[in-house]
């Protein structure tokens, strides 16, 4: 950035923080279309505002029609959709937040990058792990059927890659269980890691 200067405010993120009385740290939900990011990270977040935490929730079906409206789903759209999501998530941190993601966010250089804009212990991925047989089976919105007939290219687990996660803070399987008892799976890591 040249010639722009980064100006540091006296209200902080510190200070947003204590205002709040909670750590703020992004849950980065990972995994295949209808593997259930998106259902568990919105019950993760009810059970968190039932709590009484502030938290927003990023989710990419949402997102997609409004601050990544103009992408695709090529490897640089989704490159750039990540990039910008990661962006948002750190000014949310600073802002305080709890922030839920839910983004199929397939490879692992852009989650390695939106890691290392975040703090120490501010980054916690969570893998859900569905089989692609599974989510292809659940179908809920109907494009793994389109991708399979070729009326839709670059779908991820048919002809786009999904990289799985090495070492994801939370690794979920998701072959159908309960949402109620995959929440208290979350919340029980997230209190043993001390994120909550
Ligand atoms: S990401 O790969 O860039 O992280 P994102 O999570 O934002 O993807 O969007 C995925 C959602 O877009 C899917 O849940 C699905 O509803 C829809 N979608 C439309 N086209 C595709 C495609 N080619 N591959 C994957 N998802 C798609």
């Amino acid at each position: 950035m040249n010639n722009v200067v980064w100006h540091s405010h006296a209200v902080n993120k510190a200070s947003r923080a204590e205002a709040k009385g909670q750590r703020p740290l992004v849950i980065w939900f990972t995994g295949l279309s209808g593997a259930g990011k998106s259902t568990l990270a919105g019950a993760l977040e009810q059970a968190l505002a039932a709590e009484g935490k502030h938290t927003y929730l990023l989710d990419g079906d949402n997102v997609r029609h409004g601050l990544c409206g103009d992408l695709g789903f090529d490897d640089a759209a989704r490159q750039e959709n990540i990039r910008r999501v990661g962006e948002v998530a750190k000014l949310m941190v600073d802002a305080g937040l709890i922030v839920l993601t839910a983004f199929i966010s397939p490879f692992r250089a852009e989650r390695a990058l939106v890691r290392s804009l975040l703090g120490e212990g501010e980054f916690v991925e969570v893998f859900v792990d569905a089989p692609l047989a599974v989510c292809e089976e659940r179908d809920p919105k109907g494009l793994y059927k389109k991708a399979r007939a070729g009326e839709i290219r670059n779908f991820t687990g048919i002809d786009s890659a999904y990289e799985a996660p090495e070492q994801p803070e939370i690794h979920l399987l998701n072959a159908g269980k309960p949402v109620a008892a995959l929440v208290d799976e979350l919340l029980t890591a997230l209190r043993q890691g001390n994120y909550l």
